[in-house]
């Protein structure tokens, strides 16, 4: 066949550029349905992608809700997607509108950590059987742990015990504290699911650590986007290789942990564990097509435990020290809260949260300052849906801006400074307050909120009953301005744990 030349070339040329514009438009056809959201003006193939700034969005969005209000449209290639902001309007589609709001977006690059039909995690799943069976066994188990011979608060107590002996070993001198909370709390999450913890010099446990936080920062970024938003791309081997590779090597150092548990599992016996419990429903289920319960479910459920149960908690621990290095007065309060109502003569328990209305405060505060997770995690309308008078049709992507519920102007007194007042009143007492959404709400909300409570309550007053924290002599005042990926961390800093 001979190649086309000249005004036939030409004409090839424009016919397909016009074609791409029409599928283009037709992606983009949302736009013009009545009471759909404001937005920016978006062009064609990449809609509003460079108008956002990936590397800062909370700052982006902030702009943009000026700009258009707390309802406002985007386009990330052909995904339509409506952010929403504010106390008002993010209880309205996460409460209010719960059931229809409650899907997760297809996301492609899931399918190269092993997502399928039957085997689709929590976190990501469609709001829907398989969702609704997976949820509700991983709240149960949590709350029923005392299927092992230690109940969960025995083993965050007895890792506290351990995190305090750890910072011990510094002697007063300045470190840098993120390594050894991120192992704590990883090991709870171990104790959890494999009923075993990694000592803190372990290859494993330190290599598990790593991965869980290489992986936040891979959740972030254009690539991830485009990618997502033209799925075609992940065909080119060096695309596909360049992308989740923290989370593929966090499912193959899990296939080989499952496989040790494995073997060591007796039907017969009580389970030791989550795992247990789940190969359990998975015994249960041999020959029900319908069931979730299977063994490469049970490798993505238990990688979403750890990846959203580890770098959230250890990420609010290291906010919560450095608020603590900041505000000292703050933290003589707390001290003195523990010392009357705990003493040293024995650890913190769960039981002692209610008398001590102001370190309760404080947790709390450090979680709204921190804002650690902005944007939230994407929801999907399963429905039309109208919200703040707006129409969101079925299908599109919902990103609930957390960022502006936390540090909402007309709902906090001191929105973006560390204020534990915001949850205290005039009398001293602890009041929980409606805009207090760091685990979101609504059907979707996060189901480890009780663990990560507990882990935030136990370790805090375990590591201020013993030391005292400040900045190292000599070193400048470290900021409380953060570093985004998907997470927002603290920039790195050092302190010195200075014995009681
Ligand atoms: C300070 C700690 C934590 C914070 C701030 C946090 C925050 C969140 C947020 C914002 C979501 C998204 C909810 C939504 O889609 O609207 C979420 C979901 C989730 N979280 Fe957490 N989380 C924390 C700790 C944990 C822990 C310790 C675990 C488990 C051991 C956990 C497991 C999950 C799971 C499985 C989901 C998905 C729920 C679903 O889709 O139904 N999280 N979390």
């Amino acid at each position: 066949m001979g190649l086309l030349t000249g005004d036939a070339l030409f004409s090839v040329a424009v016919a397909v550029a016009v074609f791409l514009l029409l599928v283009d438009l037709m992606h983009r056809r949302q736009r013009w349905a009545a009471r759909y959201p404001p937005g920016p003006l978006p062009v064609p193939g990449l809609g509003n992608l460079l108008q956002v700034d990936f590397q800062n969005v909370p700052y982006s969005f902030y702009k943009l809700q000026h700009q258009f209000g707390d309802v406002f449209s985007l386009q990330f290639a052909w995904t339509p997607v409506v952010v929403v902001n504010g106390l008002a309007a993010a209880r309205e589609v996460l409460v209010n509108h719960g059931e229809d709001t409650s899907d997760r977006p297809q996301i492609p690059t899931q399918e190269l950590l092993g997502f399928t039909p039957r085997a689709q995690g929590v976190i990501g799943a469609p709001y829907g059987p398989t969702w609704r069976e997976q949820r509700r066994f991983c709240v149960s188990t949590l709350r029923n742990f005392g299927l092992g011979k230690k109940s969960l608060e025995q083993w965050v107590n007895e890792e506290a015990a351990c995190l305090c002996d750890a910072f011990a070993n510094h002697a007063g001198k300045p470190f840098h504290p993120n390594a050894l909370l991120s192992k704590a709390v990883c090991n709870v999450i171990a104790s959890l699911i494999y009923a075993r913890r990694f000592e803190y010099d372990d290859s494993i446990g330190i290599r598990m650590t790593q991965l869980l936080e290489d992986s936040m920062r891979e959740d972030n970024g254009l690539l991830l986007q485009v990618v997502n938003s033209m799925p075609l791309l992940l065909h080119i081997p060096w695309v596909a290789a360049k992308v989740l590779p923290a989370q593929r090597s966090i499912m193959a150092l899990l296939k080989e942990l499952l496989t040790e548990h494995n073997t060591a599992w007796d039907p017969d016996q009580p389970p030791r564990d989550l795992t247990d419990a789940f190969l359990t429903e998975v015994h249960k289920a041999k020959g029900n097509s319908e069931s979730s319960f299977n063994d490469e479910n049970l490798r993505l459920v238990v990688s979403e435990l750890f990846t959203a149960g580890m770098v959230t908690t250890s990420i609010t621990m290291s906010w919560a020290l450095l608020l603590m290095i900041l505000h000292p007065d703050v933290q003589r309060r707390v001290q003195q809260e523990i010392d009357e109502v705990i003493g040293q003569g024995r650890p913190p328990e769960m039981a002692d949260q209610a008398r001590m209305p102001f370190t309760n405060a404080v947790i709390h505060e450090v979680q709204r300052f921190a804002d650690i997770i902005p944007m939230g995690v994407p929801h999907m309308a399963s429905r039309d849906t109208e919200v703040q008078g707006f129409c969101i049709p079925k299908g599109t992507m919902l990103m609930i801006n957390l960022s502006s519920v936390l540090k909402d102007e007309t709902v906090w007194e001191k929105p973006l400074q560390f204020h534990p007042g915001h949850f205290l009143d005039a009398e001293g007492r602890f009041v929980k307050r409606e805009g207090f959404m760091p685990f979101s709400a609504g059907p979707r909300t996060c189901l480890g909120e009780p663990l990560a409570r507990m882990e935030l309550f136990l370790f805090f007053t375990c590591l201020l009953q013993r030391f005292s924290f400040s900045v190292p002599e000599g070193q400048p005042r470290p900021s409380d301005r953060g570093i985004l990926s998907f997470i927002l961390a603290p920039s790195p800093y050092q302190l010195c744990a200075l014995p009681r």
